[in-house]
């Protein structure tokens, strides 16, 4: 492990799509308001925390990965904030386009008491604009020399589209690992990646097959193989585990270490960035996917959308009790 973390200094991971702004809004509640029948929140304090591609790609930071950036923000407040936080924490912040046609993506939670009381979103989801692809390819481009993977990191706000995805495969000419964490809706963009990262719930979707056993949670990744011709798929499966389905027919459980869960929310993210730096740094799928593993169970013991580091990943590895064995076989 200390010589995979060595790697990562020098393994460029490009992060590409929905940048998005975590909001917290902490306070006290102690009176309904004269005005409607709603708690009136007394703030207290307000985090601004790095949410959707921008968590992706802090995830590969915390892990000591070499990460460059391509996504848009509004030419708003609120993008100013998010440029200010990614500078502030040492992200390159050139891919980062300001497209004046949309806003900065920001979920608000107002929290009383440890209870959300409201969520509010400002976001714009229609498809960015042909320009505005065109600025963040020239960028994808730029950055090739530098990197050995690609995460499409896809929240359904307009940045990924399928042209996008497409273009990104012909410029990259397969020399670059590509894995997207796909989203129901969007299941026809994501053809010819190197690794497609569902969960239980989209592999059904995207598969037309409902997982309830073991039989069908293979059917529903050989279907997906086929369908969208991707290199691996590893269907992430909540505390069960992830399933790794490979082109020689391999296929693998990884099952999770017994843990209290906190907030399971990023844990899809956690995977997918630690499997494509592991992988890019050199070590093979199954490797990559049981440190991810151990990623993921870190950061769904830890409040929000949250990230993990060398040290914790060490630690859990040293003290993980397995709820079962890593089987593998045929497909
Ligand atoms: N209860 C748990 N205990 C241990 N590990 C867990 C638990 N839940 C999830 N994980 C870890 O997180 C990974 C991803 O979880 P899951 O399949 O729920 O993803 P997801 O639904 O995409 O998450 P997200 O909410 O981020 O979209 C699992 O493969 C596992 O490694
Ligand atoms: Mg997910």
């Amino acid at each position: 492990m200390k010589d995979l973390f060595r790697k990562f200094s020098k393994t460029g991971v490009l992060v590409i799509g929905d940048l998005m702004v975590d909001q917290y809004i902490w306070g006290k509640v102690k009176r309904i308001s004269p005005e409607a029948p709603v708690p009136v929140v007394e703030v207290t304090k307000e985090d601004l925390l790095l949410g959707g591609a921008a968590n992706v790609a802090h995830n590969i930071q915390s892990l000591g990965g070499k990460v460059f950036i391509a996504g848009t923000i509004g030419s708003d407040n609120t993008g100013k904030l998010l440029t200010n936080k990614l500078i502030e924490k040492g992200f390159n912040t050139d891919g980062i386009i300001i497209d004046g046609e949309r806003s900065t993506t920001v979920k608000t939670r107002v929290i009383a008491h440890s209870q959300q009381v409201v969520r509010f979103d400002r976001e714009v989801k229609s498809d960015i604009s042909r320009f505005t692809s065109s600025l963040l390819l020239e960028y994808v481009a730029s950055c090739l020399p530098h990197i050995k993977g690609i995460i499409i990191s896809d929240y359904c706000k307009g940045l990924i589209t399928k042209s996008l995805v497409k273009k990104i495969i012909d410029i990259t000419k397969s020399k670059v690992f590509i894995a997207t964490d796909p989203k129901i809706g969007h299941f026809n963009y994501y053809k010819n990646l190197s690794l497609l990262t569902p969960n239980l719930n989209e592999a059904s979707f995207g598969s037309g097959i409902d997982i309830k056993d073991e039989e069908t949670l293979i059917a529903a990744g050989k279907e997906l193989i086929t369908k969208l011709n991707c290199g691996s798929l590893i269907i992430t499966r909540g505390d069960e585990g992830m399933t790794i389905f490979e082109k020689n027919n391999h296929i693998t459980h990884i099952p999770t270490c017994a843990r209290e869960v906190y907030d399971v929310s990023g844990a899809g993210d956690t995977v997918i960035a630690t499997l494509t730096l592991c992988h890019s740094a050199g070590l093979s799928l199954k490797e990559s996917a049981v440190v991810a593993n151990h990623a993921a169970g870190i950061v769904v013991g830890k409040m929000g959308t949250a990230v993990t580091n060398q040290q914790e990943i060490l630690k859990s590895m040293k003290e993980c009790k397995p709820r079962d064995k890593i089987v593998t076989g045929k497909y």
